[in-house]
This record gives C-alpha cells, structure tokens and sequence, in this order.
C-alpha cells in the first residue's frame, strides 16, 4: 500500500512545510464545516445522488438548493458545482461556446484543458501571444491596450470567432482589472470565459489592492479552482453563468457530457463550504487577514534582499533563483527534501503558495533555507534573459487539433521536424501551458525555441516529437 502504508506511506501527515496547492494547506484552511465533517464517522459523507441530495444537474435536492444560493449570494444567474477540477468546467465551457467547425480566441497561457475542448469539440483555437517578462521567462497578464492589438489583428486576418478566452491572474497572480477586458470582447458581440481558476479569491471583493473577479466584470462563464484559491478539497470547482449570451441548455449538455453520473457528495459539500466561508464575518475576517500576512511576508523577505518578484496576488511568492544563477527546478530539488515544498519550480524562479492558512515563523525559515541554499551553488551571476517565444500575434493550427492529434504519426528529432505538423501538446506540468499544440506546423525559429526550452525542462520535453505522417 503505497499510499497508504503506516508510517512508510504517502499519505500521512508532517511531510515538510506545505507550500503548494491544494491551498488549504494539508487541513487548517478547511472551513469549519468541512473540518467537522471530515473527523465525524469516516464515510458518512460518501453519498450517491439520492432524491433528498441530487446533483449538480438535477433541478431538486440540496445540490440544486445550495448552488442557486451561492449564485443568489455572490449575484449572479446560475453556478455549477464540479468534481473534476476547473479542468471539467472550462472544457464544458468551451463545448457550450463554439459548435463543431467554429473557433474561439484563447490566449496562448491556456490551460491544456482548454486546448483539449476544443480538440474534443472540433473547435479551431485562434491563439494570441501575450506580453512576455524576459526577466523570468513568464508571461504577463493582457491588459485592454494589448487585446485590442489582438483583437484588431484578428479583424484584419479575417479570423471568425465565435467567442474569446482570457486567463485571469496567471499561475503567479499576475492579474489585471478584467472590466475593460470584458467590455472590449462585449462590444464585438463575443461572449467571454474567464479562467479564474487561481482567483477565486477576487470573487468576495474584501481587498482594494485585488483586481475585481470576472464575475462582477460581467464575463458570461467564469471558472474557479476551489481547491487553487479558496478552502475547497482537490478536484473541487465552480462554473458561474449569466447573461444570455451562452444558452444554459448548452451549458447542462456538455457538463452531463463530462462530469461523472456519482458525483462525490463529500466534494460537492466542500464546493457549497468553500464558497459559503467567505460569505461570513469570520470567513472575511480570516482571508482580509491571510492577505495582509501575506504583503507583510513580502516585505519582509524582500527588506532581507531574498529576490521576490511583484506579483498582484500577495499569496503567490516568487523566489526570482535565477537572479542569483540558480535554477528554480534545482532550487526546488533542493528544498524538498529540506522541507520547504513549493507548488511551481520553473527555469528561473520558485512559486509558493501561501494559500489559505497562516504560515507562524516562514519569514524566518524561508531567509535560512534561501542563504543556506545560495552558499550551496558554486556561481552567483544571474541567469541569462529568457527568450520569448517566436511567436505571431494572432495563429491558429494548419490542422485541427482533434484531427492531427489523432492522425497516423511519426516520431522525429526534434530538428528533423522542420515543416511537419504537430501531432501532440508539449506541455511542461505545471503550469500544463502548452508550447505546442497539435495541428501547428513547425518552422525552424519555432524548433529552434523548443529544443531551447528542452534544456531548460530536461525532464518533461522529449527529445523527439510526434508528427503527422
Ligand atoms: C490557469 C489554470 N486553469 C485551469 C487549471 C486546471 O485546474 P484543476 O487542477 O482544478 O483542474 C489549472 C491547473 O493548473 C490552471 O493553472
């Protein structure tokens, strides 16, 4: 029992400091309720969709109740709760929002379930690059002046869309007020999915210094991470509609369409606990608080000269290795073990999740861990710039994605595949933003860039790529 084995097992408790996701934080962020639940009778919660219970597509039961009163309290027409991660809800939301031979923009941060959806759906992604911070090597978050470039390189092209994507905030909480994102895509008649998947936290609007959520920007699907940015359990999501732009009936097909017919009842209370928390004093109370922690937890490594990059989301914090040479992948290699666990160890830098707990005397550990690790590593010049990716501005895919992914295939080196089409994602996880989608035709500067990336993530990129025969 691998998992499981007493002592020698996986699962057990005091495995280093919990820094990664899900941001409840190995229990303490969990709601009251969910804490009760969990140390009461084991198995009690593991309910089927009984009559009294339902589901997340069942008009009657407490299912159906509770999510109409999370839409009613957070404002907004209709919610969907999902056990399948935020992964299930957008690529439901995608089904809803092009019919098969449509196509929608998408930024080229989507998440692989997104370009999945549309593989799935035999929807064409239209993919716009993004602003790109060389210092690190990550992308930044789109503002309004950005996507209108886009959006006028879409009209130029001829490109049809039936309706846009954006992701808001990235993986390492760059975000951006979403309202003029939004009216910008409603003024062209596009109906707008927000993946918030690590911004549900924006969603109580307790904090002057946070962007608003999609939700109160009038987006018409947003998709949140119960289990990235607030107190749910693992797999634990939310769908929000409103408006009509998408027809709900569209929504319910593709939802049964991808959630399972047993939906966890256990995963579905952790959804109604996650959202309800902050719909109390105590609940608001407690994030107002996590977030201040969190800026002073800033401040106060920063003021240590431990390299921190700004990032809008304060329980996102960015160890910047490669300003100090280091590699974030090694950095992480070499705090695992020594008990500081973060969520995303990347070429240049090392994000941690602060997530939804307090974190007593982490200034202090993180200041030794960082000295004792920069006076392992023999250089201290900073790793070079990242070079973006030679990308254009607006692409989509020669082939379909569904169609070349599962089209007859070789597999070729690398600098073999010069003009071929792509016949699979490459997609480093995390953060499972793809570097290439399949149906892409690649040229030399492309390859050239992959083969870079390669060195760079050893580990996650194959040395040679599937192509259509
Ligand atoms: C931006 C973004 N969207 C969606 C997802 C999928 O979320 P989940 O793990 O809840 O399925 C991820 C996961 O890393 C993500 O980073």
């Amino acid at each position: 029992m691998p998992l499981l084995r007493p002592r020698r097992g996986l699962l057990r408790p005091g495995r280093g400091r919990w820094l990664h996701l899900p941001a409840h934080g190995g229990g303490p962020g969990l709601p009251a309720a969910m804490r009760r639940l969990l140390s009461g009778r084991p198995g009690v919660w593991d309910l089927p969709e009984l009559p009294a219970i339902g589901g997340p597509l069942l008009e009657n039961g407490a299912v159906a109740a509770s999510q109409h009163a999370a839409a009613a309290a957070y404002g907004v027409d209709r919610c969907w709760y999902g056990v399948n991660g935020a992964t299930g809800m957008l690529q439901a939301a995608v089904l809803a929002m092009a019919q098969p031979g449509q196509a929608l923009l998408m930024p080229r941060n989507s998440h692989r379930s997104l370009i999945q959806a549309c593989a799935l759906g035999g929807i064409t992604p239209v993919l716009f690059d993004l602003p790109f911070l060389v210092d690190r090597g990550h992308v930044a978050a789109v503002d309004a002046v950005w996507l209108e470039r886009v959006l006028a390189v879409v009209e130029a092209e001829g490109h049809q869309v039936s309706g846009a994507v954006l992701v808001q905030p990235t993986y390492h909480g760059y975000a951006v007020d979403p309202g003029p994102l939004v009216a910008l895509l409603h003024q062209r008649q596009l109906p707008v999915l927000v993946d918030e998947a690590h911004g549900a936290h924006f969603l109580p609007g307790i904090d002057p210094h946070l962007p608003g959520s999609a939700v109160h920007a009038g987006a018409d699907l947003v998709v949140h991470s119960l289990h990235k940015s607030s107190t749910g359990l693992g797999q634990t999501a939310v769908l929000w509609h409103q408006g009509g732009r998408i027809p709900i009936e569209a929504l319910q097909r593709s939802l049964s369409w991808l959630q399972t017919t047993s939906p966890s009842a256990l995963l579905l209370a952790s959804c109604e606990a996650a959202l309800a928390d902050w719909q109390t004093l105590d609940g608001r109370r407690r994030l107002k608080h996590l977030l201040h922690q969190a800026r002073g937890l800033h401040a106060r490594l920063r003021q240590q000269q431990l390299p921190l990059l700004a990032t809008t989301d304060p329980l996102r914090l960015i160890w910047h290795t490669g300003a100090a040479g280091i590699s974030g992948l090694d950095a992480d290699a070499w705090l695992m073990p020594r008990g500081l666990v973060a969520e995303l160890p990347e070429p240049g830098c090392l994000t941690f999740c602060l997530g939804m707990t307090t974190r007593p005397r982490l200034a202090a550990e993180m200041l030794r861990q960082w000295r004792a690790l920069k006076a392992s590593q023999p250089f201290e010049k900073a790793l070079p710039p990242f070079t973006p990716p030679p990308l254009p501005l607006v692409a989509s895919p020669d082939m379909a994605c569904g169609k070349a992914w599962c089209a007859p295939c070789q597999q070729l080196p690398w600098a073999d595949a010069v003009g071929a089409i792509a016949a699979e994602m490459v997609c480093p996880y995390p953060p499972g933003i793809p570097l290439l989608v399949p149906g892409e035709r690649l040229d030399v500067s492309r390859v050239n860039w992959i083969e870079q990336q390669r060195r760079f993530w050893p580990d996650q990129i194959s040395s040679r790529v599937r192509i259509v025969a």
